[in-house]
């Protein structure tokens, strides 16, 4: 991984774990275990049911409720729920170094719409960033390392701080991902904060294998959905109150390092194999991993998430035109932005052609 050094902050180790699944299963290969104090997982591996793949060429807005409940995996029973905006509680990660390249572009854009939903949660102290910006900044203390226990620090710090927000929704993105929020409160309202709703995009085509220790049975193998981080991903209140035994104050990081799995897939760990709560797949969040490219230009406005690639792939951002040239906006976050806004005053009134 020699270009490991600018974009790691947002690699999912999963990723890279899952390719060699072999090694996983290597009990040599590991830190000593510990057993387990937690619960067994009890759950063996279902494909999740169809209909919870949302089909994102829909605009949501124009699918009648009635209808896109029909794509929601709870069958006869389904919830709808008005949200405003203050029902959600927006977690940006981030890290020191990249306030000044990452985040200012976010406040200008996104979360200037929602600057008192959104918490940053960072690991050093930033007087000028407050001072100009007046963001809820957050330093969460743990480690600037991008190690998987500085990753889980900032995570746990996440989970309790939202809780503490009395929010019904916790959605949780990096510093790299445009949050279109119109998108984003259209898919939350299609459910209800008090069910269990775990919404993200999986990073795999296929269940994480993982394998734990447990104190009377040894290895056990686990398999489990999780939505991958740097898309970012949304749980709702119900199901985040469940959690707390393996979330809240501190037992995030245990949990984490009994797996020994980064921060997206522990929470994927406590939703699917501890509690037994299927992930709901969506394609509506896009991070960095993805060729953003192929993301047709007419849905783009449609989605909930969007990333741009970063030093080591410049070229992979999204494809809208006009407003901004490349190099005025290199990661489209702006053009989106005017798109979306167009009335901000630092939006250029007069259309550019498309595409040039
Ligand atoms: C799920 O969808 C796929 C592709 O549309 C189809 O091949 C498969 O049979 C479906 N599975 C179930 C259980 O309906
Ligand atoms: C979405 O639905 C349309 C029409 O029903 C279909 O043509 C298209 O292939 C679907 N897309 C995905 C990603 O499932
Ligand atoms: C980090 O440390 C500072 C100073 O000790 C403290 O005020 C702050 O509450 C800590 N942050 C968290 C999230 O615990």
């Amino acid at each position: 991984m020699h270009r490991a050094s600018v974009g790691i902050n947002k690699f999912c180790f999963c990723l890279s774990l899952a390719f060699s699944g072999l090694l996983l299963l290597l009990p040599c290969l590991w830190p000593p275990a510990q057993p387990l104090a937690l619960p067994q997982p009890k759950a063996q591996f279902r494909p999740p049911p169809n209909e919870t793949y949302r089909n994102f060429s829909h605009t949501p807005s124009e699918v009648p409720l009635k209808r896109r409940g029909t794509w929601a995996p709870f069958k006869g029973h389904i919830k709808h729920e008005p949200l405003d905006i203050e029902d959600v509680f927006i977690a940006v990660k981030t890290t020191r170094k990249f306030h000044r390249s990452r985040l200012d572009l976010l406040i200008q854009t996104w979360v200037s719409q929602a600057k008192r939903q959104t918490y940053i949660f960072t690991d050093g102290e930033d007087k000028d960033l407050l001072l100009r910006t007046g963001t809820n900044l957050i330093n969460t203390n743990c480690s600037a390392a991008h190690t998987r226990q500085a990753l889980c620090c900032k995570m746990s710090v996440e989970y309790d701080k939202f809780i503490e927000s009395q929010k019904k929704w916790f959605c949780h993105v990096d510093d790299d991902n445009y949050v279109l929020l119109p998108s984003l409160l259209r898919l939350l309202s299609s459910y209800h904060h008090s069910q269990d709703v775990y919404l993200g995009r999986p990073s795999l085509d296929h269940p994480i294998e993982a394998s734990e220790k447990v104190k009377s049975n040894g290895l056990v193998s686990v398999q489990f959905w999780f939505a991958t981080g740097g898309a970012g991903f949304c749980i709702s209140r119900g199901l985040a109150l469940k959690m707390s035994p393996w979330a809240s104050l501190g037992n995030f990081i245990s949990t984490a390092e009994k797996i020994r799995l980064p921060d997206d897939c522990t929470i994927g760990y406590i939703i699917e194999a501890l509690l037994e709560v299927k992930m709901t797949h969506t394609l509506l969040f896009h991070s960095h991993l993805e060729n953003l490219r192929k993301l047709p230009p007419e849905i783009v406005l449609e989605q909930v998430t969007l990333s741009y690639g970063g030093f080591e792939n410049r070229r992979n951002v999204v494809s809208v035109g006009g407003r901004f040239s490349l190099i005025e906006d290199p990661t489209r976050f702006k053009t989106v932005h005017c798109l979306l806004y167009p009335d901000t005053d630092w939006c250029p009134k007069v259309k550019l052609e498309s595409g040039h």
